[in-house]
């Protein structure tokens, strides 16, 4: 009784087993070649069939397997199609592949083929064949292989060169070819800009060693995959971009070296973006404004008009409210009126003994205005005295022509700029910038930090000067974010077009992005600079002068012009004297 259940359990997982099961029919012939396409769609699944060839087995078992097929029987498109990477290649003959479209081989290679053989022709010429054309997921069947049921795989980097598998065999008849590359060399070539590229020498061996954000990424991707990692290094004479172009001439592999994506390029020589920054001004903190200064900045133009006509209000006020009428009216009166005078500058005045509610009103509103004034008048002062202003700031780019800022900038990344139209660039008086040639030059210039120049440099680099100047007495560069050239630039590693590693670079590239290596290294940057001799651990701030507390000659102007008015006072004084002398004479006379 006890074993029944366990037998109908038995029996039901069996038929719940069965329809995986495909059903064998013996008599037709094209059987194992779907049972083969059954087992490389376990293997990875594929969404669309690529057939190349007129007619043969493959045609027929499309609509077996229900995917979508796309039949090219001349064996070339002209068009730039968007082939997606779960395309399977079959090919009714080693020589049906003619593809014409580079895009399309480029967006092919790294697909799985499995190639239909005449009886005359030897595997490992094929494979070979796909090789020189740097195509290496390549599978072949004879037709003869409804009998043999023998499928050859092209191996690459490894002894032997093909394999043979049979249907039934559970290992799988594609591999990745490049995990393991067996020491073959990768081409490169360092731009050895700090931080993202820097060699060190070991000491002990002499060996070299690639450091940095984008060097250890490399680095690590060729110990990843087993290969060596063969570089160069560029000198002063040698622009940049030649690594760029180098990588387009398919010279080299990759180049240990970052690479502006501009809208207009595509990705065919370069990987995924591999970081996001800004491009931007760097600018140095202007000098602060001289002690002595101050007084004169606080006096706003606007803000005195409005004081006189305060007081040209309160005065009139004050003359009518006192006789309540215009008797008393005119300019001297208005002008020289001592209590408005004494009430603004917050200092006592007379307050008639019966004086009126209008009066009374007109004192408080006196009394209040001085009280703002003085107060508003004493803050000003005492906080710039503390912390006096900066000279100018220079918010847009047209302010680098009027305070004559100057800019430092590569020649190459001048012609980019013009040559791409930037509206920035444009808004920037030329007579300001000094263009240098070397572009290692202009690197060590900016490196020196050297106050008479603005740079342009990406976000991504400024971070590692803004680590560099904690160590400064005070911060002598500024990261200007409302000048930048771009936002938002997508940064890549330039590869070589037909690179066949290039989605393993890429993964790995991401994997590193993602587990937050590179932003480890991106923070250790200064100090791996500090410590590979590339930049000096000292403070490059001007030496700070000495602020003397303010001087009597920091206000002398001011008592310059207390001593003329004085001066001006006492002339009309006395010749208001011998005026009235003789006057009086004159009387005396009559
Ligand atoms: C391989 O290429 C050579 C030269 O292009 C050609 O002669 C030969 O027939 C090709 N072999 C196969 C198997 O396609
Ligand atoms: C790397 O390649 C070398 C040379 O072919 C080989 O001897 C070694 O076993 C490989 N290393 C690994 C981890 O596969
Ligand atoms: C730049 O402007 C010129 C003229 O205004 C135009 O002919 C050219 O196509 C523009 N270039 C780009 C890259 O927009
Ligand atoms: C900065 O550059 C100017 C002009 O090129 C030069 O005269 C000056 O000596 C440099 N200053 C430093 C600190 O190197």
């Amino acid at each position: 009784m006890v074993g029944l259940p366990f037998l109908l359990l038995y029996l039901g997982e069996i038929r719940g087993q069965l329809p995986d099961i495909p059903t064998q029919r013996e008599d037709d012939p094209q059987e194992e070649l779907y049972q083969l396409l059954l087992k490389l769609r376990q293997e990875e699944i594929f969404d669309t069939l690529l057939v190349y060839g007129k007619e043969c087995a493959f045609h027929s078992l499309s609509r077996r397997l229900e995917v979508p097929m796309v039949m090219v029987s001349s064996g070339s498109t002209e068009f730039d199609w968007g082939y997606s990477t779960l395309t399977l290649i079959l090919s009714c003959g080693p020589e049906e592949e003619k593809e014409a479209n580079y895009r399309n081989r480029v967006k092919l290679q790294k697909n799985r083929r499995l190639i239909y053989l005449p009886e005359d022709i030897q595997p490992d010429s094929v494979c070979n064949n796909y090789s020189l054309k740097e195509q290496y997921n390549v599978a072949m069947v004879r037709e003869d292989f409804k009998k043999t049921r023998v499928i050859y795989a092209c191996r690459f980097l490894s002894h032997p060169n093909l394999v043979e598998k049979h249907l039934m065999t559970s290992d799988p008849i594609f591999i990745e070819n490049f995990q393991n590359m067996h020491q073959k060399p990768i081409k490169a070539i360092a731009d050895l800009v700090a931080p993202r590229s820097m060699v060190c020498v070991i000491a002990k061996s002499g060996e070299k060693q690639l450091k940095g954000y984008v060097g250890n990424l490399i680095t690590n991707f060729a110990q990843k995959v087993n290969a060596t990692l063969q570089y160069e290094t560029l000198n002063n004479k040698v622009s940049f971009l030649d690594i760029i172009r180098r990588v387009s001439e398919d010279e080299l592999d990759i180049g240990i070296s970052l690479e502006a994506l501009n809208v207009n390029k595509d990705l065919d020589t370069a990987s995924y973006p591999f970081l996001l920054t800004n491009y931007c001004l760097m600018l140095p903190v202007s000098a602060k404004l001289p002690i002595n200064r101050v007084y004169a900045i606080i006096v706003h133009h606007l803000v005195l008009v409005i004081i006189l006509v305060l007081f040209i209000v309160l005065s009139i006020l004050l003359i009518y409210s006192q006789k309540r009428s215009w008797k008393n009216l005119n300019v001297a009166n208005i002008l020289l009126n001592d209590v408005a005078i004494r009430g603004l500058l917050g200092q006592a005045f007379p307050f008639p003994a019966n004086a009126g509610k209008h009066l009374r009103i007109i004192f408080c509103i006196l009394c209040f205005a001085s009280i703002m004034m003085t107060t508003m008048y004493n803050a000003y002062l005492q906080s710039y005295f503390t912390n006096p202003p900066t000279e100018h700031e220079i918010r847009t780019f047209k302010d680098i022509g009027k305070y004559h800022q100057k800019i430092a900038l590569p020649k190459f990344e001048m012609t980019s700029l013009i040559t791409t139209n930037n509206s920035q660039f444009a808004e920037i008086n030329k007579r300001e910038l000094l263009i240098i040639d070397g572009w290692k030059d202009y690197l060590n210039l900016r490196d020196s930090l050297n106050l008479s120049y603005g740079y342009l440099v990406t976000e991504d680099r400024w971070s590692v000067y803004a680590e560099q100047q904690k160590l400064f007495k005070k911060p002598i560069f500024y990261f200007a974010k409302d000048l930048c050239f771009s936002r938002q630039l997508f940064m890549s590693i330039p590869l070589r077009r037909h690179l066949p590693y290039r989605h393993l670079f890429e993964e790995h590239m991401m994997r590193q992005q993602e587990f937050g290596m590179v932003s480890y290294w991106k923070s250790h940057s200064f100090f791996d600079m500090v410590r590979l001799g590339i930049t000096p651990i000292k403070d490059l701030s001007p030496p700070k002068v000495f602020e003397a507390s303010l001087l009597l000659q920091d206000i002398s102007w001011i008592l310059k012009l207390y001593f003329a008015a004085m001066m001006i006072s006492i002339f009309c004084f006395l010749f208001e004297i011998l005026y009235a002398g003789q006057r009086r004479v004159i009387n005396d006379v009559r």
